[in-house]
């Protein structure tokens, strides 16, 4: 059952079409992270649902109720930003009282209100300290439990973690997600992180040009991405031109086949682009109707060794080995490893770049 809805939601700054139509349906207590690069409209899609921008079109909607006129204050929904944004001049506990007082708590009932919520996020007895005194992925969960206070009905959070260093980072990521499941929250979280994405969201909606190009679980994007953008989005992937030669087969090169994932995109016939990722691929010794390249690079990631493969045509490929890897400049066979999710087949390069 949906808990938050969003219908065709349509925006636009001037002539630039910013979002083109957004269907998104969130279930209660399901994080959705929204996810897509730098400019796809993540941000104006969280304001729009926390009520600071108003859509040309669309709907909102939250537990069947029609909230799409009801101006921010009245939606009831809690926000964490990208930079700490919580009062420099008053104390942590007084930040996270903040949403109390105007929501009619009486001042009694506060304190404990504000005690409980520290708790929840790992900092009690915080109350007296300065926001100064404290870090950045401290002062995040403080924000996080001033959102929180109120019990709002869903939480946004754009960003949230981008002001931290990579290693406070992880770990702020790793408190956040197990608040929002202590507490059973349904929320949408902005990121144009692929790792945190894939960390926090029960589902991701990925984002591009202001459409939403896919929306499903981080396995579902990145084993049945729907087009060539989710897929490069989506962790490594290679691509070679092919051309189908039979239901579920493709000719990556002269004499040498390769099946491709059946429900994979593309017409029934002709050219396509093949997209591999580097655990779905091996390397062998050169063979007839095996695909040959040579070793450009290779490079050790700790579970594997991520070799650079170049074909003939110039072509590169990334193949993640897990024996020893020969010298560059080696010629070396690639071969798909049997039952994986790749390689698949999309539409070639100057097509519509989507799979139907
Ligand atoms: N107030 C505004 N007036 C005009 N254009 C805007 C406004 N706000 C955003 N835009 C434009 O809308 C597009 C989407 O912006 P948005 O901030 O939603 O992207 P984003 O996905 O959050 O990007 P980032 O990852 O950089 O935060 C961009 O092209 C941006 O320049
Ligand atoms: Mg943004």
């Amino acid at each position: 059952m949906a808990f938050l809805e969003l219908e065709r939601i349509r925006k636009r700054f001037g002539d630039l079409v910013v979002l083109d139509g957004i269907d998104a349906a969130v279930a209660e207590g399901e994080t959705l992270v929204l996810l897509g690069p730098s400019g796809s409209g993540k941000t104006t899609l969280l304001r729009i649902l926390a009520g600071f921008e108003t859509p040309e079109e669309g709907r909102l909607r939250v537990a069947g109720e029609d909230v799409s006129a009801l101006p921010p204050a009245r939606r009831n929904f809690g926000m964490v930003f990208q930079h700490y944004a919580l009062f420099p001049h008053l104390d942590v506990g007084k930040n996270v009282a903040f949403g109390l007082a105007a929501r009619g708590v009486p001042a009694a009932a506060q304190g404990s209100r504000v005690a409980e919520m520290l708790a929840l996020v790992e900092l009690p007895g915080f109350e007296r300290r300065a926001v100064h005194e404290i870090s950045g992925g401290q002062q995040q969960r403080v924000a996080l439990a001033r959102a929180l206070a109120p019990s709002p009905r869903v939480l946004l959070l754009d960003e949230p973690l981008s002001n931290l260093d990579p290693a406070l980072r992880e770990r702020t990521r790793r408190q956040l997600r197990a608040v929002l499941r202590r507490v059973g929250i349904t929320a949408v979280w902005v990121t144009h992180e692929q790792q945190e994405a894939f960390d926090v969201g029960d589902r991701i909606a990925l984002l591009d040009g202001g459409r939403l190009q896919q929306l499903g679980t981080a396995a579902e994007l990145y084993s049945r991405p729907a087009s060539r953008f989710v897929a490069d989005f989506v962790g490594q992937a290679s691509w070679l031109g092919g051309r189908r030669v039979a239901a579920g087969e493709v000719e990556v090169a002269p004499g040498v086949r390769w099946r491709v994932a059946a429900d994979a995109g593309a017409a029934s016939a002709g050219e396509v682009a093949v997209m591999l990722r580097p655990e779905d691929a091996c390397l062998v010794q050169p063979a007839t109707g095996v695909l040959a390249g040579r070793v450009r690079a290779s490079r050790f990631t700790g579970h594997a060794t991520e070799v650079e493969v170049e074909l003939d045509d110039g072509t590169r490929l990334l193949v993640a080995s897990h024996e020893a890897v020969p010298a560059a400049g080696s010629l070396v066979g690639v071969e798909p490893l049997a039952g994986r999710s790749s390689p698949r087949a999309f539409a070639p390069a100057g097509g519509d770049g989507g799979a139907p």
